[in-house]
């Protein structure tokens, strides 16, 4: 095998995948191409979350029948999510797919090509490698400023909509040793921030035998010369610790952005989705954030027409919006998926209420974000210019909250930090004027 193509979905852990297996064929002598038309093997790295990404892939995957029978020596791999829930039944509908394996394999990609290789027909291998998260893996990130870094794999939680905790497994943490590692490393090379990942990070350190937890983790890595800005997703709300706000106010490298997806606004819907906080207790742990980190940005995640939703559950999402201010949301439709407990629930909502109810939340939103962006114009913002901005002839840069801003400035900036004034605000990004 000469060349590789990677069609990626899903989230940015997805996508952090996809850059190791980049890394692991790259070391091994293939080339990556964009072409999927030129590459000998296609890489699909699949989401499950819901059902809408099984459907794309599928249909994704229909479209290289041709392409396979066009090129026999073609290879066609599936990993990621639906590779590890679907397994060979993959095979099913699709024959003509070559290699099937699970996100905890990644590190065994290169003994698994070489298997594939040596046989004609399909290998299934969704085992999963117990050491995964001690191993070290080659990436090829696609930026060269901003990198993400797993710093945990798997969730104990069982949330009852989410495949998540049966595909990725159980919570394993990487040893700190291993993260500093590799965020010297990266700053070695250049990089300036990095976004650590894990399904919920605040639980990060349960089971390692050097006792650090999340904040502990974030404090070492503030100490790393040269990354100048650290993010992290995603938190579970139960388990962020008066430590971890602490974290957020006094590391200066820790960014005020957090991802604190709250899903409901209605303690029933919460306590049947097995989320074990209430609206209570998550307003509280907001105004605590809110104190300790007045400029915090706040986002999250939102489902709308979970089994047995009221009107009036789903109002109290609505206000819970209004009053939490978020500066943006992801906002989805419950979606049906295997093996998962909700499934049992009774009471499942028609499309058409979930559609409306989406389209609410998401109206709502809007206005919203749009009014925080406008608050923003006079304030004086940090942001780190990582390139030439959409809008053309300006470059980008992202501000500590996270928020897009373009702006007139030299192409020799990329890079670098600098302090711009807001000048005005849209929904999706702001336009700032570089200081003296
Ligand atoms: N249906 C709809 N949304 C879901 N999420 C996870 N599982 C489902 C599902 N079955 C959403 C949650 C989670 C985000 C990553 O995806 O909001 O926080
Ligand atoms: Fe899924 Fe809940 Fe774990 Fe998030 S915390 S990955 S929603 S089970």
């Amino acid at each position: 095998m000469k060349s590789f193509h990677i069609i990626t979905f899903g989230c940015q852990m997805n996508e952090h995948d996809s850059e190791r297996m980049t890394g692991i064929l790259e070391e091994r002598g293939c080339l990556s191409t964009s072409d999927a038309a030129q590459a000998d093997m296609i890489i699909f790295n699949t989401c499950s979350i819901r059902e809408k990404a099984e459907q794309k892939f599928y249909s994704e995957l229909g479209r290289l029948k041709d392409l396979k029978i066009a090129h026999p020596g073609l290879k066609i791999a599936v990993a990621g999510c639906i590779a590890q829930q679907e397994g060979s039944q993959i095979l099913s509908r699709a024959p003509y797919v070559d290699l099937i394996f699970g996100p905890s394999d990644i590190g065994r990609l290169s003994n698994l090509v070489d298997r594939n290789q040596a046989r004609t027909a399909p290998l299934v291998d969704i085992t999963g490698d117990p050491g995964y998260h001690h191993k070290q893996i080659p990436a090829t990130r696609v930026d060269k400023l901003k990198a993400w870094v797993s710093i945990m794999y798997g969730c104990d939680n069982f949330c009852t909509y989410c495949v998540v905790p049966y595909l990725r497994g159980r919570e394993r943490s990487r040893c700190p040793g291993d993260i500093v590692a590799e965020v010297r490393g990266l700053a070695e090379k250049g990089f300036k921030e990095v976004t650590l990942l894990g399904q919920n990070v605040n639980s990060y350190g349960k089971g390692l035998e050097e006792r650090t937890d999340f904040p502990g983790l974030l404090k070492l890595l503030n100490d790393v010369h040269g990354i100048e800005r650290i993010r992290f997703m995603t938190s579970h709300p139960r388990d962020l610790s008066d430590r971890l706000i602490a974290a957020l106010r006094d590391l200066p490298k820790v960014c005020e952005a957090l991802h604190l997806p709250v899903q409901s606004g209605s303690d029933a819907v919460l306590s049947s989705m097995n989320r074990r906080y209430t609206r209570d207790g998550y307003l509280d742990r907001i105004k605590k954030l809110r104190t300790a980190v007045p400029d915090l940005a706040l986002t999250t995640d939102i489902i709308v027409g979970f089994p047995g939703e009221t009107q009036q559950d789903f109002e109290m999402t609505m206000q819970l919006l209004e009053e939490v201010r978020y500066d943006g949301i992801f906002a989805f439709k419950y979606s049906k998926r295997p093996g998962t407990a909700a499934l049992t629930l009774t009471d499942h909502l028609s499309e058409d209420i979930k559609e409306k109810r989406l389209d609410r939340v998401l109206t709502l939103q809007k206005e919203i974000s749009r009014q925080i962006n406008k608050e923003q114009i006079g304030t004086v913002k940090e942001i780190l210019l990582d390139g030439i901005s959409k809008k053309g002839g300006k470059l980008a840069g992202r501000t500590r909250g996270n928020k897009t801003v373009n702006v007139e400035a030299p192409a020799s900036l990329i890079g670098s930090l600098a302090r711009v004034t807001i000048t005005s605000a849209g929904l999706s990004s702001l336009t700032g004027q570089l200081c003296e």
